[in-house]
C-alpha cells in the first residue's frame, strides 16, 4: 500500500469517526471546518485514485516484463498483460511482477461481464487441476520444434514466406478449401500416444473432462492438458502466413487467440459428423492417422449467419478424403461435415484459430460479399438488375429523342 493511500484511509477514518460523534449538521457551529475536511479527504481520494488510473498513451520507454512462462495461470493471454504494462501509472512501474499482475488482472475483469469471469475463473482452475496432476509422456511435443513436427516441404514454404513458395506446397481442389502435407509421421504418432496417455490418465482417475465441443462425444481438448502454448506458436507462426494471405477478408491477417483439440472416429467412437460451420475464423485440419477408411470431408459453401441454411450452388460441392499428415485450411465459416468412418480408427487434430478484431467489426458490417457465396451471388444479381434498368431507361430516352 502506497503512503498516500494510507494517508487517505486514515483520514477517512477521522472523518467517519468525527461525523458518528458530531451534533446534526444544522446544530453544528463548526460545519464550515467539517465541510472544508471533507473536501480536503475527497480531494485526497481523487488524487489517489488518478495517481492508480492507466495512461492513456503508452509509455514508450517502458520495458514491460515477460508473462509467457505463467501462460497456464494467466486469465489473459500474456501479450495482453505485456502491452497494457506500458499503460501502468507511473508509481506502479517498479513494483514487484506479481503486484504489476495483481492491478492489471483487477483492471481487466472490470471489463467482463460476471457470467464471463466466472467462466475465466472456472476453466483456469480446472486446467491447473490437470496440470498438478498430468505426466505428460513426450515432453518434446509441448516446445514447438518446426524441424522434428513438420515435414521440410512446408517448413521451406513458411520461412520463404512468398506466394511462390505457398504456390509450390497448397493444392485448391474447391475454391477457398487448401490442402498442403504437414505433419512429419513421427509427431503424428507422438501425438496419437500423447493423446491415448491422457485418454487413460483421465479414466484411471476417474476424471471428468470437457469434450472439444459440443459435436464431438470422443476426443479431447490439447489445450488443457499444456499443449496450448505449442499451439499458439503453431497458430502465429505456421497459419498466421498463410492465412494472411488467403483468408485476409475474414481476419486472417489478425489470428490471435485458438481452440486445439483431437477429434476421434470409428467403432465405440464418434461415426460422423454432421453438417455445422466452425466456431472459428480459419480451421486448420491434420489427420494424424491411424488405419481407416471412409470418414470424407464434405463441404458445402461459405456463408453468413443469415444464410448458413442456404441451399449449395454445384460448383460448392466438393468432398475431401483424409489422408494422415496432410492439412486442410478453410475459412470456419465453409459449410462442411464429416462423413461416417467406415471401419479402423481416424484421429484429426484441429486448430480452431480466431480473430477478436474480425469479430467486433463483424458487428457493424452488412455486407459480406467478399466471403459468403450467397451475399455474393445477391449483390451480383442486384447489379444485373441496375444494369438491365439502366439500358431501359436509356433506350427509352433515345427512342423519344427520335
Ligand atoms: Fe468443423
Ligand atoms: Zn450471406
Amino acid at each position: 500500500m502506497t503512503r498516500e493511500e494510507r494517508l487517505g484511509e486514515k483520514r477517512g477514518e477521522e472523518e467517519s469517526r468525527r461525523r458518528r460523534s458530531s451534533t446534526p449538521p444544522e446544530e453544528d457551529p463548526l460545519g464550515d471546518d467539517n465541510d472544508n475536511e471533507a473536501l480536503l479527504v475527497a480531494s485526497v481520494e481523487n488524487e489517489r485514485r488518478l495517481a492508480r488510473r492507466l495512461r492513456l498513451s503508452p509509455n514508450p520507454e517502458h520495458v514491460p516484463e515477460s508473462y509467457e512462462g505463467m501462460r497456464q495461470q494467466l486469465e489473459f493471454h500474456p501479450s495482453v498483460f505485456r502491452a497494457l504494462e506500458r499503460h501502468l501509472p507511473t508509481c506502479m512501474l517498479r513494483v514487484p511482477r506479481d503486484a504489476k499482475l495483481d492491478f492489471m488482472r483487477k483492471v481487466l475483469f472490470r471489463y467482463l461481464p460476471n457470467g464471463d469471469f466466472a467462466r475465466v475463473q472456472k476453466m483456469k482452475e480446472y486446467r491447473e487441476k490437470i496440470l498438478q496432476h498430468y505426466q505428460p509422456l513426450h515432453k518434446e511435443l509441448y516446445v514447438m520444434h518446426p524441424t522434428a513436427f513438420f515435414v521440410p516441404s512446408f517448413l521451406k514454404a513458411i520461412q520463404e514466406n512468398t506466394l511462390e513458395s505457398f504456390g509450390a506446397i497448397l493444392t485448391e481442389p474447391s475454391p477457398g478449401i487448401y490442402t498442403f502435407d504437414m505433419l512429419q509421421p513421427r509427431f503424428c504418432n507422438l501425438l496419437l500416444a500423447e493423446v491415448e496417455n491422457f485418454e487413460k490418465w483421465v479414466h484411471r482417475n476417474k476424471f471428468r473432462i470437457m469434450r472439444p465441443n459440443t459435436m464431438n462425444k470422443y476426443g479431447v481438448v490439447l489445450d488443457d492438458f499444456g499443449l496450448e502454448v505449442m499451439l499458439d506458436k503453431l497458430m502465429d507462426d505456421f497459419v498466421c502466413p498463410l492465412s494472411k494471405v488467403f483468408f485476409h477478408e475474414v481476419g486472417g491477417s489478425t489470428l490471435d487467440s485458438h481452440h486445439g483439440f483431437v477429434v476421434e472416429y470409428g467403432q465405440d467412437r464418434d461415426v460422423d459428423l454432421g453438417f455445422h460451420v466452425d466456431d472459428s475464423e480459419v480451421t486448420l485440419n491434420v489427420c494424424l492417422g491411424k488405419q481407416f477408411s471412409g470418414g470424407d470431408l464434405f463441404f458445402r459453401g461459405i456463408r453468413c449467419d443469415n444464410h448458413v441454411n442456404s441451399e449449395p450452388y454445384p460448383e460448392e460441392i466438393y468432398d475431401y478424403p483424409h489422408i494422415p499428415g496432410q492439412a486442410v485450411l478453410h475459412r470456419g465459416r465453409h459449410r462442411h461435415g464429416a462423413k461416417a468412418t467406415t471401419s479402423g480408427h481416424r484421429v484429426n487434430m484441429l486448430l480452431w484459430c480466431r480473430s477478436s478484431v474480425f469479430r467486433e467489426l463483424k458487428k457493424y458490417q452488412k455486407d459480406f460479399s467478399s466471403w459468403c457465396g450467397k451475399c455474393l451471388r445477391e449483390k451480383q444479381q442486384r447489379q444485373r438488375e441496375l444494369v438491365a434498368a439502366r439500358r431501359m431507361e436509356f433506350m427509352r430516352e433515345t427512342e423519344s429523342v427520335v
